[in-house]
């Protein structure tokens, strides 16, 4: 009976995310980082520091900060309840370092975190079978010395079971009095993205389809591609984008430009919807490029159809999604929408038949996957490993050089992402077990919304989608 959370259910584990947050405030792995003014200057009216000299920020201490509140010794996860997070200065908490060289790994080790604590603790109780006292080792990192817990293996009755009634409100009654149902007869809906890793991208698809299954016209582009192309008569649009510290996503940056230059009024009569995606590790950034979006189409004269959405990506990021989505539906559907027939977005047939539909497909094989994520092939001039792979604890991170395409630029604060391919001999593997021809050419149907990564409605060879 042990549960399978998967990636949507962990950011609703927001307790244990908070108790993480307090643990990483009272003892950050990394206990400091530094900082060096660009000019000389005093900082407080009270210490004077010359251009270029270096000081260290003590990061327990600054989580210890009288900001923090009264006995900020105490564990209190409290302390990191949405309303509280929000009423105090984002600079107090920097458990992963600061600025554009901070742990670019945050996002994955929290989620890491989050799932492996929640599973622990449901599966064992832990017993402190020394009564431990905090004693801190340091190295480069602090960790507690010496600190060994028992555990016991939690019974099922211990297990606490979702109560009746919450079943029962999950799982609202199917098919029947189901409420008229307003169709759009063809508007135009324009969804625009700004995104680097995919994931704003994929939700602008997800909408374009419900929209086509509403009775919109729905096009995708990135947000670059709307420069001078936005105007009331186009039909309504909707804009979801990220924010990577605090700028732009590269498919954005020259749309965010030209807001910035257009006059009052420039946009009257244009209506939009924006939806940011952030993160809130990214304190003192969060969700700043869709709220700058939102701010300046309003500026310009632009009619917002409803709140703009914050979904954070460190916390319950598909829930959200899902309520503002439903509320852009409602709005969009009660502007343009008609009374029509009840059309069921989708059967139960499509659902026990899973997500995806296999067709052979004739079309010619074309470099979708990669033009869809923007990649390019990259020389690896040196790769190794760094890791002791011979120690108990080694788990491999390799060192790799490579060599830039003419025209692509990496800085600080960039990151690379990389488009995995399988090994051959892997591939190979499940052809054989599944009787399969690598060759045979392709194409996947979603039969319903996915968040997913497989490339949708393009034709590819097998070999391509292993
Ligand atoms: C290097 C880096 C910097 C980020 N900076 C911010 C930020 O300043 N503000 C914010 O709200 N989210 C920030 N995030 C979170 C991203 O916006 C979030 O992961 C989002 O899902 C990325 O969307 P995309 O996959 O469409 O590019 C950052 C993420 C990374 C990896």
């Amino acid at each position: 009976d042990a549960p399978e959370p998967d990636y949507g259910d962990i950011g609703k584990l927001t307790y244990i995310r908070q108790v993480l947050n307090e643990g990483l405030r009272l003892w950050p792995t990394a206990p400091a980082f530094a900082v060096e003014p660009l000019e000389d200057t005093v900082i407080g009216g009270k210490y004077a520091v010359r251009k270029g000299e270096s000081i260290q920020i003590l990061i327990p201490q600054l989580h210890r900060d009288p900001a923090w509140g009264e006995n900020v010794e105490l564990f209190d996860p409290d302390r990191f309840l949405p309303e509280r997070e929000e009423e105090r200065p984002v600079h107090l908490f920097k458990p992963f370092g600061s600025g554009e060289r901070a742990c670019i790994g945050r996002q994955f080790a929290l989620h890491e975190a989050t799932l492996v604590l929640a599973l622990v603790i449901h599966r064992y109780r832990l017993i402190d079978h020394t009564n431990y006292q905090l004693k801190i080792k340091q190295s480069l990192t602090l960790k507690p010395d010496e600190f060994t817990l028992n555990l016991a293996r939690r019974t099922s009755g211990e297990r606490r079971l979702p109560t009746a009634a919450a079943l029962a409100a999950g799982n609202a009654p199917a098919g029947q009095d189901r409420p008229a149902v307003r169709r759009a007869t063809g508007t135009a809906l324009t969804l625009l993205h700004g995104s680097n890793l995919g994931t704003c991208a994929g939700i602008a698809r997800d909408l374009a389809s419900d929209g086509d299954e509403r009775g919109f016209t729905p096009s995708v582009a990135s947000l670059n591609d709307a420069v001078d192309k936005l105007s009331a008569d186009g039909g309504p649009v909707v804009i979801v984008a990220a924010s990577y510290n605090g700028r732009p996503t590269d498919d954005a940056t020259d749309f965010v430009a030209w807001l910035e230059g257009l006059e009052p009024g420039a946009l009257d009569g244009l209506e939009y919807a924006v939806l940011g995606v952030g993160d809130r590790n990214w304190a003192a950034t969060y969700q700043r490029v869709p709220t700058l979006i939102d701010e300046r189409l309003t500026a310009a004269g632009a009619t917002s159809l409803l709140e703009r959405g914050a979904a954070d990506a460190a916390g319950d990021f598909a829930g959200t999604v899902d309520r503002w989505t439903g509320d852009l539906w409602t709005a969009l559907l009660e502007r343009y929408g008609a009374a029509g027939e009840a059309t069921a977005a989708e059967s139960e047939d499509d659902r026990e038949a899973g997500l995806y539909e296999l067709e052979d497909a004739t079309d010619s094989v074309i470099g979708g996957l990669a033009a869809r994520h923007g990649v390019q092939p990259m020389e690896v001039l040196d790769a190794h490993e760094l890791v002791d792979m011979n120690h108990g604890l080694g788990r491999s991170k390799r060192f790799l050089r490579l060599r830039l395409p003419e025209g692509v630029t990496y800085r600080t604060g960039d990151h690379i992402a990389v488009l995995p391919s399988n090994p051959h001999d892997l591939v190979q593997r499940v052809a054989d077990r599944f009787g399969l021809d690598l060759d045979r050419t392709v194409r996947l149907r979603a039969r319903r919304r996915s968040r997913g990564a497989l490339p949708v409605d393009r034709p590819l060879t097998l070999r391509r989608l292993l």
